[in-house]
């Protein structure tokens, strides 16, 4: 479970939420809607920790990281977290001068010690599981939007965690790209793993969501509100 209470994030002096309450609860789907610069990317990179927010306090599991923490401690506890929550950015970014099985390889290699053979097999399982078997030796540069996006989800799931983070998933996707994607991840949602979807598409978000999010929806103040 992520919980996350009282959140506020400002840039240069302009408050993207505050006071945010949210509970991504084990095994449940949330969707994330709200216009253009209204701060749901920014969410999804202080809950996978690669930014901290201003205020408020971030629980994954039994580890709490409140918004004053030092930064020695801070980063820490983010680390003990790293495997629990995968992150699928908004472009895929893919490390282009890496194959396609190399890509999915190499954090649970290089990050956390797996053996090579090991990752290597669980990397293909994935790349199964995705319909992107037989693209191991592909490089990025010659992947469609939608096997990237594919390679990108098998890469987040890599070090097996148990959460997921998706950032506008289809957002530059044709609508039969769109499909192979929208079918995986509704594999991965049947198989309970907690997942975090910022999507403009409501239709997605119909078909992906236990609920939805919606961000900076109030009188455009800038917070966040639960619907
Ligand atoms: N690292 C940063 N430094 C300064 N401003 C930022 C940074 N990241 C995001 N912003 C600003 O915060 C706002 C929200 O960005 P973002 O979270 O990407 O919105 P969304 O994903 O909803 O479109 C934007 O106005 C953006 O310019
Ligand atoms: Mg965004």
């Amino acid at each position: 479970m992520i919980e996350v209470r009282g959140f506020m994030k400002a840039y240069a002096g302009r408050t993207l939420f505050a006071g945010f309450d949210s509970t991504f609860e084990r095994g449940k789907s949330t969707v994330i809607t709200g216009k253009s610069g209204s701060g749901k990317s920014t969410l999804l990179r202080i809950l996978n920790r690669l930014e901290r927010q201003d205020e408020g306090t971030l629980r994954i599991g039994d580890l709490e990281i409140p918004a004053n923490l030092p930064h020695a401690e801070w980063r820490r506890r983010a680390h003990a977290l790293r495997r629990r929550v995968g992150m699928v950015f908004q472009g895929y970014h893919l490390f282009p001068h890496l194959d396609v099985l190399q890509n999915v390889t190499l954090a649970p290699v290089r990050a956390f010690g797996v053996d090579p053979r090991i990752a290597e097999q669980r990397g293909l399982e994935l790349l199964s599981a995705v319909g992107m078997d037989g693209a191991r030796d592909r490089r990025p540069a010659r992947l469609s939007g939608g096997e990237s996006q594919r390679v990108a989800i098998a890469r987040a799931l890599a070090t097996e965690p148990e959460a997921l983070l998706l950032d506008e998933p289809t957002s530059a996707l044709d609508p039969r790209s769109t499909e192979d994607v929208v079918r995986v991840i509704e594999g991965l949602r049947a198989k309970g793993l907690t997942l975090v979807i910022v999507t403009h598409h409501q239709e997605l978000a119909r078909r992906l969501g236990d609920r939805v999010v919606e961000v900076g929806a109030v009188g455009d103040s800038g917070s966040l509100h639960r619907l």
